[in-house]
């Protein structure tokens, strides 16, 4: 089976691809012919997340899925969250991003904080959503090169290594988005 992903992040294509199993085909919004920037301007991640594979649907017909993902600090009662990626700026840039973070955070104690990933499906004119939350700590400065975004100053639960120092099959076996891709495979078989 054939499913569009609709996302431009080539980090998430390559995380959500190594999870599924090979019956199951992505095809990119590049393959689709979708250029342009799809709307993201909902208050919550899991609308957002609804917004973007209901925009593929209505324009371009194919069923498809599509992800959200939102950083919630305890201690900034649950910011950036919807607004990770515009956190510092609409550049959007991830080092301005981490910076703000660890500015709010100089000298909290509590850095208590989850990943929560939402992806929302459209298959047979049904919508359905699959969330996925990992646990763990806002490091005291960033560390390591691998993965993306706030990977650098996000300490799972259980571990001594931030996301950007794991391994990917590490990141995908106990991360956010890798427990919601599980449950869309759950889903399709
Ligand atoms: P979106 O899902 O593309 O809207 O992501 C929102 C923001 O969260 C962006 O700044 C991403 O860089 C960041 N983000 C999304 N997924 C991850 C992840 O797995 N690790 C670290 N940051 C992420």
């Amino acid at each position: 089976m054939k499913i569009v992903f609709a996302t431009n992040n080539r980090n998430k294509v390559k995380e959500v691809q190594a999870l599924m199993p090979s019956n199951i085909q992505i095809v990119s919004l590049a393959d689709i012919g979708c250029t342009e920037d799809i709307p993201e301007t909902s208050a919550t991640i899991e609308g957002n997340a609804k917004q973007k594979a209901n925009y593929i649907k209505e324009h371009y017909g194919f069923d498809c899925f599509a992800d959200d993902t939102g950083l919630e600090i305890d201690e900034l009662n649950g910011a950036p969250g919807v607004y990770s990626a515009r956190y510092a700026g609409e550049m959007k840039d991830a080092n301005a991003n981490m910076d703000k973070v660890l500015k709010e955070l100089d000298g909290t104690e509590n850095r208590k904080a989850q990943f929560k990933t939402v992806i929302a499906l459209t298959l047979n004119e049904k919508l359905e959503t699959f969330t996925g939350i990992c646990s763990g700590h806002i490091t005291q400065e960033k560390k390591g090169e691998g993965g993306f975004g706030y990977d650098p100053i996000f300490l799972p639960d259980g571990y001594t290594q931030t996301f950007a120092e794991l391994p990917l099959s590490e990141k995908n076996k106990i991360g956010h988005r890798g427990k919601a891709v599980r449950k869309l495979i759950g889903y399709f078989s």
